[in-house]
């Protein structure tokens, strides 16, 4: 279907989405009828690419997307970031009640509460998402797209050399000339490596949104970074026993930098405290089952052989890169784990060829996806912009948000001699041992349940009196951390002296503000 010269309302593309979800009819929005030469054709309209079309066209370019989906966005709206949220702010609300069982209002109790269901809400108010950025990038940011239909760039030779177009692209039985091929293909999960990994009854962040069809019960998790976390904290307070099976310490895998020991202590104790059961050090050996799983096999830490029975497995190995076909259709070159390779300004080993998002491998995060988007798009129309994402703000979700940037105190300590650290609850209280933190989303923990009030972490070099590092377990901070980690990473730092020159809105994670106040009139900093 065409849609080059119609306005198209938010509730149109809600119904096109559906209908094309169902066949593979191409969706076509074009100018001058899709001739001529782009200045780039983005394969993959997800975060990467449609927001480096979005940025190419704003810099005057006309740039294509091109996706097998009937929508633009990616994975994030449809299987990944969008619904992790969701199950995300379910499992805060669960725990809330379940923590507090019994005092004022709460009274779930052990009651059981349908995953499925709220996967449910997720898969029929996806399509918002999807139709609002279909929306916006025709009507708002005027980009041009042809959806559901997988792209291919074609060999060489087929280009016609005219108008400085060097590649080819062909889609929905057409063919658009580039002069540059910006690749966004994403990434995907990582299968089971272990007998019976094909049984009915396992599922991964993906899956699980498009094909659970019953209710889990018992729940057994492969792998130990945030995809464990989150889906299993979401499970578990579900009320879905949930047992997390990791290689690592959990949440000391090498994707994650600068998680603090004493964060990732509070982290994963209070997962323990709610019920989760964590067995570090195992590796999984085989899955049996009939009809669906029924239980997992696993050798332990010390060898040992240990069984779990459950009727649903979840699959939180990590993601490796949609690298085979542009290694197919153009020879780029890839690194060790698949990653497309590219230089700070996104250019493959391929002239004219870019490559963004998660294709080139970890961080596998919106903000880096988007902005080598905006880095090869700034590139590609003339200015020689780098993109460095070695550092970055971070987070996960528990029922918690957890977030952190900059240095650990551990990393801090292996740079200075004079490190100071000011922490809530502070360094020799137990958790619980006073109500604090006391701030936004833990004030009813604070009162009824200190243990689980939240922990603040925040590190600074005593000579220079620069922080080095933020780390937080509550509610609220995580916009606070996008221009903390903008401040800390400025020529000049932050100093605690700055800190304490802010002015907090009280109560939330200003507590970092207020802190750093209560030491920034002394002369030799100590810690709090
Ligand atoms: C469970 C989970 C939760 C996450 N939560 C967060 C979060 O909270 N915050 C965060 O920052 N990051 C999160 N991430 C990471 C984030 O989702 C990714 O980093 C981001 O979506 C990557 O964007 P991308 O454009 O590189 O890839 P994608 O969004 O995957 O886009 C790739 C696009 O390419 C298309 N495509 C594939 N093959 C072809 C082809 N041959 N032709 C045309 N189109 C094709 C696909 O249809 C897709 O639309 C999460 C990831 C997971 C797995
Ligand atoms: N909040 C967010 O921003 C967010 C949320 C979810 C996902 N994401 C992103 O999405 C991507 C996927 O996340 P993820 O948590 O699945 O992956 P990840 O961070 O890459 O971690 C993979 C985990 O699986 C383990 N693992 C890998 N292969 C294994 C195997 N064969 N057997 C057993 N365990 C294995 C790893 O253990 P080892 O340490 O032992 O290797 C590690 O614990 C990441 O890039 C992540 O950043 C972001």
């Amino acid at each position: 279907m065409d849609v080059s010269r119609n306005s198209v309302s938010m509730e149109q593309w809600s119904s096109i989405i559906d209908e094309r979800m169902l066949d593979d009819e191409p969706v076509l929005n074009l100018q001058r009828d899709g001739e001529g030469t782009y200045d780039a054709v983005f394969i993959g309209g997800g975060a990467a690419g449609r927001f480096g079309a979005a940025y190419l066209r704003a810099l005057g370019g006309r740039p294509l997307v091109i996706d097998r989906w009937p929508f633009l966005g990616g994975s994030c709206p449809h299987q990944a970031c969008v619904p992790h949220h969701l199950f995300s702010e379910s499992a805060a609300l669960l725990d809330r009640e379940r923590l507090l069982d019994g005092k004022l209002w709460f009274g779930l109790g052990e009651r059981k509460v349908s995953i499925l269901d709220v996967v449910e809400v997720f898969r029929h108010g996806r399509v918002a998402a999807h139709a609002f950025m279909n929306w916006q990038t025709k009507a708002q940011l005027e980009v041009e797209y042809v959806l559901n239909a997988p792209a291919r760039v074609l060999p060489p030779g087929s280009t016609p050399g005219s108008d400085g177009a060097r590649h080819t692209v062909e889609a929905a039985g057409r063919a658009f000339s580039a002069k540059n091929v910006v690749l966004g293909i994403g990434a995907r999960q990582n299968p089971l490596d272990a007998p019976g990994a094909d049984l009915p009854g396992i599922f991964d962040f993906a899956t699980l949104v498009e094909e659970l069809d019953y209710e889990p019960r018992r729940a057994v998790i492969i792998g130990g970074s945030k995809v464990a976390v989150e889906y299993g904290s979401f499970f578990q307070a579900a009320g879905c026993a949930t047992t997390i099976l990791t290689r690592s310490p959990l949440l000391a895998t090498q994707s994650l930098h600068h998680v603090d020991a004493d964060l990732r202590r509070y982290v994963v104790e209070g997962m323990r405290k709610r019920g989760v059961e964590i067995v570090e050090g195992s590796s999984l050996l085989e899955i049996k089952g009939g009809d669906r799983v029924e239980r997992v096999i696993a050798s332990g830490p010390d060898g040992e052989m240990l069984e779990f029975e459950c009727d649903f497995v979840f699959n939180g190995t990590g993601e490796s890169p949609n690298s085979e076909l542009p290694r197919q259709w153009l020879g780029v070159d890839t690194g060790p784990r698949g990653e497309i390779l590219v230089d700070k300004r996104m250019r493959t080993s391929v002239e004219c060829v870019y490559a963004v998002g998660d294709i080139i491998g970890p961080p596998m995060e919106m903000f880096k996806a988007r902005k080598c988007g905006m880095t090869a798009a700034r590139n590609i129309m003339g200015e020689a912009f780098e993109f460095d994402f070695s550092e970055y703000p971070d987070f996960f979700h528990t029922t918690y948000d957890v977030t952190w940037v900059g240095l650990s105190e551990e990393e801090a300590r292996a740079q200075s001699n004079d490190i100071v650290v000011i922490q809530m609850p502070p360094k020799g209280m137990a958790d619980g041992e006073i109500p604090l933190p006391c701030s936004e989303g833990t004030m009813l923990y604070a009162f009824l349940r200190p243990e689980f009030s939240g922990f603040q972490k925040c590190v600074v070099d005593g000579r220079s009196r620069r922080i080095l590092g933020f780390h937080h377990v509550g509610y609220g901070a995580k916009d606070a951390f996008q221009y903390l980690d903008y401040l800390l990473r400025r020529p000049e730092g932050l100093t605690i002296d700055e800190m304490g020159q802010m002015n907090e809105l009280f109560l939330n994670p200003e507590h970092f503000i207020q802190l750093c106040r209560l030491r920034a009139g002394r002369r030799e900093l100590v810690d709090l």
